[in-house]
């Protein structure tokens, strides 16, 4: 029962709207009664002030720059959580114990083994093709291998720990099929982020071996991307899920949605980006004042950002971790200084300053990411792994939610109004 109310004047009526306070004290005004009473619904394209629904995994402010999941700040979840500690709690809403975390780990190594007959899928795709269009199809396939329904909550753990195990090893898969060499399997003695650097890395003629700062970056890169609210590619999890259909269908539709540019494939472009001024020698000058002509559709590639209207608190994070890690690696990247300078150049520029325009996650990641040997095609996918804890955790929220129903939101409709069908043979040419 709400104690607070928005008083809504249309039409000359007067209607109480009720007020929703979060634990944070965000406000929002529920107008779900507003077309049954008025007949008026409401216009926001993008959904940039809607609130979709009631969460308690993630909250950000894009004013202050924070990101807490679960209440937990993303700087103390980044410093001293690991990866799959962080996917626990956002999952399951507290951080495990030590015995949970032990069964946790056991239960992912059981899970990390990917269907053979997966092997043959990758196989036949084109070599030419986005590893993101092939994850999507091959989470989307892993409800033909594990077909079994999610009733209780003991199938649903035992779900969210196959797709967290599983898509990461169908990523280094993918990786080295692609390139046409040999699979190299999980192994259980390795944990969830060296496991992985292995399966990319090692080979029959080079043994690899991880090293404990790469899979520190590495487990820190994943944290950084494990859940961010009501993103793009979550909420095309939730609209999947919404309609009961099942996790992996819902999960293939968010990884479609992450490989946009404007979204998880900013990484790449990001990259290009760089590397094209590399290249070109082209001035930082030129390329800040071409991504703000309003007559070129070039951006300047991880600027800016929905929500946060200062500095995303993952790429001051992620930029501090590119200082510690290249020197330690001994890689002089060239693209690190250019992205310093653009940084340096974009944040003295009126245009970004007036539009809040900061450096978003995807702004230095993927120099990290090149640090450590990732292709640069590969980045979107490291992303994907990383948001997976989050389009998990939120598809089952929704899924849990009494008040949730199917996603489908309303229009305004400015075309024709009834008009006849002419014949062909009547109609002009
Ligand atoms: N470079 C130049 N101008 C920009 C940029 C940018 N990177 N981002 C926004 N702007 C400008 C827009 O042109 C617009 O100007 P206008 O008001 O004069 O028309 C204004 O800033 C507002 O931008 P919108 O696109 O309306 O903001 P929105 O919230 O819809 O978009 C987005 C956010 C998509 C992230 C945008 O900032 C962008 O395209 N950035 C570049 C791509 C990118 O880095 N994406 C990764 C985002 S983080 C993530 O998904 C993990």
């Amino acid at each position: 029962m709400a104690t607070e109310y928005a008083k809504l004047i249309i039409d000359g009526k007067e209607l109480q709207l009720p007020v929703i306070t979060g634990t944070e004290g965000e406000k929002a005004i529920d107008i779900r009664s507003l077309r049954q009473t008025t007949g008026f619904i409401t216009y926001d394209p993008g959904f940039g002030n809607t609130g979709s629904c009631k969460s308690d995994i993630t909250f950000m402010d894009g004013e202050k720059g924070i990101l807490r999941h679960r209440g937990i700040p993303i700087e103390e979840l980044a410093e001293q959580s690991t990866f799959v500690e962080t996917a626990y709690l956002i999952i399951n809403g507290k951080l495990p114990s030590r015995q949970e975390l032990i069964t946790n780990s056991i239960l992912l190594n059981d899970q990390s083994m990917v269907h053979e007959d997966m092997q043959i899928f990758y196989q036949n795709f084109p070599r030419l093709s986005h590893p993101m269009g092939i994850l999507s199809a091959m989470v989307n396939a892993l409800r033909s291998f594990y077909p079994e329904l999610m009733q209780t909550d003991e199938d649903f753990q035992k779900v969210a720990i196959r797709l967290l195990s599983k898509v990461r090893t169908m990523a280094a898969m993918s990786y080295k099929i692609s390139r046409g060499h040999k699979v190299i399997y999980p192994r259980a003695d390795y944990t969830y982020c060296a496991n992985f650097l292995n399966m990319m890395f090692d080979s029959p003629v080079n043994p690899y071996n991880p090293d404990d700062d790469v899979v520190a970056a590495l487990n820190t890169f994943w944290i950084l991307h494990a859940d961010h609210e009501q993103n793009c590619s979550t909420m095309a999890v939730k609209t999947v899920g919404s309609a009961k259909a099942n996790i992996y269908a819902s999960i293939s539709a968010g990884i479609s949605a992450l490989w946009g540019t404007l979204h998880g494939g900013a990484n790449q472009k990001v990259i290009e980006m760089l590397t094209e001024i590399h290249n070109s020698g082209a001035s930082i000058k030129d390329v800040v004042e071409r991504a703000k002509r309003k007559d070129n559709p070039v951006r300047l590639m991880g600027f800016g950002h929905r929500v946060y209207k200062t500095y995303d608190p993952r790429a001051k994070i992620m930029k501090k971790v590119c200082d510690k890690v290249l020197p330690k690696l001994k890689v002089d990247d060239p693209l690190l200084d250019i992205a310093k300078q653009l940084e340096e150049a974009a944040l003295s520029d009126s245009y970004f300053i007036d539009k809040n325009l900061y450096p978003n996650v995807d702004f230095y990641s993927g120099i990290l990411l090149r640090a450590i040997g990732i292709p640069t095609n590969m980045f979107t996918v490291m992303f994907a792994i990383g948001r997976l804890p989050g389009w998990i955790a939120q598809w089952k929220e929704n899924n849990d939610d009494p008040e949730q129903k199917i996603i489908r939101p309303r229009q305004i409709y400015m075309g024709e109004t009834v008009t006849p069908y002419v014949p062909l043979s009547k109609r002009l040419e």
